[in-house]
């Protein structure tokens, strides 16, 4: 990223762009009186939560934190108690000190959703965008947008494992690509459907990685036990053209075996996918194809 483009407090202009299937305008305060600077990182302003806020954070934890066994991957389980406090929001300094440490990654706070391009840069220089409000207490169950819960709670764990970091961080990088390539849209759908909604065969069972399921408290069980939804072994041109629902449960999830092979099967150039995805027709979430088993 450029760092004098970083310094400068611009204000930017335009309020994201989101992709998925909902026509709600992002929420989150994009002003915020010049804080917000032109790469849509903005401090965190922590004296600013409420005994409230704090306490839906400590309440939405404990509850998620009591039924990862058996569904949650394990490196997340076992990175969950860097994430440090539980009884309130985390300072995002504090956090940092130790994910950098581990992987080199740092999160950086955001007003909420921001457009492709900053997001991509952000990703790519292994900055994590967190969005820095929490939800209402009448949101406690469902919430459309990520708020600090979901960011911190769903994502952050998983940047501590090596192979996971490095293969976001290669996201980013390819995203840039696919924005100048006209195909970032495309290039969303892998990240909703691994980074989001991703699952793993572990030895011992299906289990969640995709933050968006581990955030979840009703989606987790729904995602590696209901028989509800279709699973499939990730495929990158499948996937890319899957369209997906961002508020309801996902009707399709793609399956990985390992984060090694998530990295190994991204590493080719996308160029000639793009290509292909020009072509190839979307396909509707929770549709198989002639020839699929939903049995990954
Ligand atoms: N290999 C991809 C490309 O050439 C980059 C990428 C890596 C994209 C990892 C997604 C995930 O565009
Ligand atoms: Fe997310």
């Amino acid at each position: 990223m450029d760092s004098s483009a970083a310094a400068a407090v611009v204000t930017p202009a335009v309020t994201p762009a989101v992709y998925g299937a909902s026509d709600r305008p992002p929420r989150g305060d994009y002003s915020r009186g010049g804080a917000v600077l032109a790469d849509y990182t903005c401090p965190q302003d922590w004296a600013s939560y409420t005994p409230a806020d704090h306490d839906t954070y400590r309440r939405l934890y404990e509850r998620q934190v009591a039924q990862l066994p058996g569904l949650a991957c394990d490196a997340f389980i076992e990175a969950l108690p860097s994430l440090g406090v539980k009884d309130r929001i985390p300072r995002f300094d504090e956090l940092n000190e130790r994910l950098h440490r581990a992987t080199g990654w740092e999160i950086v706070a955001v007003p909420g959703l921001i457009p492709e391009l900053p997001f991509f840069t952000l990703l790519a220089n292994r900055k994590f965008p967190v969005t820095d409000w929490i939800r209402k207490p009448e949101e406690f169950d469902y919430i459309v947008e990520p708020d600090v819960f979901h960011d911190l709670f769903g994502h952050v764990p998983m940047l501590f494992d090596p192979t996971f970091a490095d293969y976001v961080q290669r996201y980013g990088q390819g995203g840039i690509k696919a924005h100048e390539l006209g195909a970032g849209e495309k290039l969303a759908r892998l990240y909703w459907y691994t980074v989001e909604f991703g699952l793993i065969r572990q030895p011992d069972g299906l289990r969640a990685y995709g933050a968006g399921i581990l955030s979840s408290v009703g989606e987790l069980r729904h995602a590696v036990l209901s028989d509800e939804p279709r699973r499939l072994p990730l495929d990158l041109l499948r996937t890319m053209r899957t369209r997906y629902k961002i508020d309801t449960y996902q009707a399709n999830y793609f399956v990985i075996d390992s984060f090694k092979q998530l990295f190994d099967l991204t590493e080719p150039d996308f160029t000639p996918l793009y290509e292909s995805l020009k072509v190839a027709p979307d396909i509707e979430a929770g549709v198989l194809l002639p020839g699929e088993s939903c049995k990954a």
